[in-house]
């Protein structure tokens, strides 16, 4: 149950990213959420998920019923819940926050959760097996470092899609990380062990 005191404000602020060297708080953060994550955010309009999953529907050539695939920062199971309505029925979760593994694991879509601290702990998944790769708001400050981006790809299978959305968040550290996001993607890029498909800003 959300417990009625939680105004708009307050969960926005909650869901906002601590500084690079505050990762043991994420974890606190989202086992403190957990259990009313999904009611806290339908007082947002939490689009991120939809963003990545419509990009999915329109741009993934495969059969969904076979595909495998990751992701990462699932939290209490929101994207694989919208994945399944289209068909993709593999899926393997990670995430820091033992409470929200409990929740997405109440989903029952998961074969395999398993639980990491992306950044200080390898990516707890084999490489080049996974037919898409997929995070929702996992790469900022505070959360995912940027270094995760390769070990994402990494495990995708030679031609499989890595998708990953995250919010515009303002502030030094969200600033300074998207900054070293996109001279990794680029450096990449350059290096051919990836090639965007599509870069876009929400409205
Ligand atoms: C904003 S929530 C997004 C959850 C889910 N993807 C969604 O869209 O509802 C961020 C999630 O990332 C997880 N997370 C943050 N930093 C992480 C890290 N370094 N390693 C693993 N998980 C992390 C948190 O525990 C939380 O579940």
């Amino acid at each position: 149950m959300s417990d009625g005191s939680r105004t708009v404000d307050k969960v926005k602020t909650l869901l906002k990213p601590f500084k690079d060297s505050d990762l043991q708080q994420t974890i606190k953060l989202y086992d403190s959420l957990a259990e009313t994550y999904d009611q806290d955010l339908d007082m947002l309009t939490y689009r991120a998920p939809h963003l990545a999953v419509d990009f999915l529907d329109v741009n993934f050539p495969g059969v969904r019923e076979k595909v495998q695939i990751l992701e990462v920062a699932c939290g209490s199971g929101l994207v694989a819940k919208l994945m399944a309505e289209l068909g993709f029925r593999h899926f393997v979760g990670v995430d820091c926050s033992k409470r929200m593994l409990d929740q997405a694991a109440k989903t029952g879509l998961y074969q395999d959760l398993r639980q990491a601290l992306l950044g200080p702990e390898p990516l707890p998944a084999q490489t080049g097996v996974f037919d898409v790769v997929i995070g929702v708001g996992a790469l900022d400050a505070g959360f995912a470092p940027v270094s995760v981006v390769r070990d994402l790809c990494h495990t995708a299978r030679p031609g499989g899609m890595v998708c990953m959305v995250r919010g515009d968040h303002r502030g030094a550290a969200s600033e300074g990380y998207r900054e070293d996001l996109q001279r990794e993607l680029q450096l990449m890029e350059d290096k051919w062990l990836w090639r965007p498909a599509l870069k876009q800003s929400p409205r």
